[in-house]
């Protein structure tokens, strides 16, 4: 089931238009929501980010808010996903190339759930990156369709044969290709500061909740690739991975090489806020 152009379809009866600017120019916004238990997770969290995306690139969205949370209520009912993900993707429309802004270009919003299971092995015995130079635009804080350097990047982790990237602008740890990233130093956690650089994750701002909740000290600061390598603990936070430890980076162990107290005790709290 997906809803694609106004209507609820079926995958087959979807007729996407080569004029989609989606298509030509990546010119769209999109979000990824978790569903638990047949509840969508944060969903409020994650419209009101899509808004913001949506007027900072001057996409008008095509629905209420009213009418988006009814799409999203129908498509979670419908496909009767209890663990997954829902995706919402809105382009600028359908119009003949041409950079600038169509005239009468309607956005075409498409969204649909997938069955996507919790990630329980990486959360478990965490995962290893690489690390890259961040190329990205200076708006990473939109959660736009141009996604062709997170696509490099993610497939540099796969040639490397680890699981994700940390990129980094001129050493200064930025974020990953699609996640956060959090470290632990002296029990103090350091993350960059939400601001045009990286993307404002819903799992980032729950994961800082329950850190100020447990008393922890948290410094939303830049910090460097070398810090990231003397880190006691590190971990990537997002919609699909929640919370998973970081045990290596560039071949170097980062703390004992193993998933560190304060990201389990983060885990653990992040699972009863949807348990
Ligand atoms: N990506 N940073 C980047 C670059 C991302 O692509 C994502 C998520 C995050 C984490 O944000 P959140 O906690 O809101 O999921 C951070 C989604 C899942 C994706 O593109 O598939």
């Amino acid at each position: 089931m997906y809803f694609y152009k106004d209507s609820f379809v079926e995958k087959t009866d979807r007729m996407i238009s080569p004029d989609d600017r989606g298509y030509y120019f990546g010119d769209g916004i999109y979000e990824v929501f978790r569903i638990y238990h047949g509840k969508v997770y944060e969903q409020e969290a994650h419209l009101v980010r899509l808004v913001r995306s949506a007027k900072d690139v001057r996409i008008e969205l095509p629905y209420s808010l009213e009418q988006i949370r009814e799409i999203i209520t129908t498509l979670v009912k419908k496909s009767r996903i209890s663990e997954g993900t829902l995706y919402m993707q809105i382009t600028r429309g359908e119009a003949p190339r041409a950079h600038s802004f169509p005239q009468n270009g309607k956005p075409v919003m498409t969204a649909y759930c997938t069955d996507v299971p919790r990630p329980t092995d990486a959360m478990d015995n965490g995962i290893r990156a690489i690390s890259q130079d961040d190329i990205r635009w200076l708006r990473c804080d939109l959660k736009t369709l141009n996604l062709l350097p997170n696509v490099l990047s993610k497939q540099a982790a796969v040639d490397h044969g680890v699981q994700e990237v940390v990129l980094h602008r001129g050493g200064i740890v930025t974020e990953c290709s699609a996640s956060n990233l959090m470290m632990v130093k002296n029990q103090i956690l350091h993350t960059h500061p939400a601001n045009h650089l990286i993307l404002h994750g819903i799992t980032r701002m729950v994961v800082l909740r329950l850190a100020h909740a447990l008393k922890l000290e948290v410094r939303e600061e830049p910090f460097t690739l070398e810090d990231l390598y003397q880190a006691d603990e590190a971990f990537i936070t997002g919609t699909t991975v929640e919370i998973t430890p970081l045990v290596e980076i560039d071949n170097k162990p980062i703390g004992s090489g193993i998933p560190g107290t304060i990201t389990k005790q983060l885990q653990q709290q992040f699972e009863r806020t949807f348990s």
